[in-house]
């Protein structure tokens, strides 16, 4: 498995596999990777011949106070990871090959709709970021498709609308959650977690599974339901950043007849902002 840094390098290795009539598939990370990235490799890997990896911790989409510096860089074992995982090509670019004007300069994407509200209002300007960095991904790689995580549930949702938009002819791939066998997804955050706020940490995906079994038994008052799960947080010691009861497709506020319904969640512990989703059927 090769890693390059450069653009020019990528597109060099990149022509020689369309020549040979090859597809690509693309898994856009910022590194630090653990099974669930994986999982969306060997995902890809399912569908393209060759499979690229990317691995840039994107500073455009951290916000001023947020953790870009203590962010993990770990090439190394990701490289080994990747390996194992039959990944062809790593694409590790360093900021400037992405921004080399600066981000103040940089010509952004914006997506509107579902990129407002949940995370896109704790964390303003966030998914600019994502938009902006993924279609330049998009344009630097010129996939057949790409495999992102559910767990990242609007962050999806943006890229969909994305590629929709703006024509993009990528294929959209959505990979399910990993999780530990307590239930908590996997997440690069994970590792920032004290013992204490580790033991803590399964209570998240417990309450949104308790919170759906509600509904499931009929309950359609998504306020009230939102309002006993944000209590039952912050009991077992979050910080609930927010709790929303959403349609699926739209990520507005459900309604009660609503048939696909998702539950995000957003809440910290100590420093750390863990996110999880759950969908169900009505
Ligand atoms: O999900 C992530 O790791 C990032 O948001 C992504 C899609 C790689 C863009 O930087």
């Amino acid at each position: 498995m090769r890693t390059v840094h450069s653009l020019k390098e990528l597109r060099t290795i990149l022509r020689g596999y369309r020549q040979q009539g090859k597809t690509i598939g693309l898994v856009p990370t910022m590194g630090n990777l653990h099974e669930g990235h994986i999982s969306l490799v060997r995902k890809a890997a399912e569908s393209a011949d060759v499979v690229v990896t990317s691995i840039f911790v994107n500073p455009m989409q951290f916000g001023a106070h947020e953790d870009l510096d203590k962010y993990p860089r770990t090439l190394a074992e990701d490289q080994e990871k990747l390996a194992e995982a039959g990944n062809t090509l790593v694409f590790a670019p360093p900021v400037e090959e992405v921004y080399p004007e600066g981000l103040a300069r940089q010509t952004k994407v914006v997506v509107p709709e579902v990129s407002e509200g949940h995370c896109g209002a704790s964390r303003p300007g966030h998914f600019e970021g994502v938009a902006t960095v993924v279609t330049m991904l998009f344009n630097m790689v010129q996939p057949d498709l790409a495999v992102f995580g559910e767990k990242d549930f609007q962050q999806l949702a943006v890229i969909r609308k994305l590629v929709r938009d703006l024509r993009i002819p990528v294929e959209i791939i959505g990979a399910p959650t990993v999780r530990e066998d307590d239930g908590l997804a996997k997440s690069s955050r994970n590792g920032y977690l004290s013992e204490t706020e580790r033991r803590i940490a399964p209570r998240l995906y417990q309450i949104m599974r308790e919170t759906a079994d509600r509904i499931q038994q009929g309950r359609t008052d998504y306020p009230a339901l939102e309002q006993e799960a944000s209590a039952a947080l912050a009991e077992a010691g979050f910080r609930p950043d927010y709790v929303n009861i959403v349609n699926s497709v739209t990520l507005k506020p459900a309604a009660p007849d609503d048939p696909e319904i998702t539950l995000l969640v957003a809440a910290f512990l100590g420093t750390t902002r863990l996110i999880d989703n759950l969908s169900l059927t009505r």
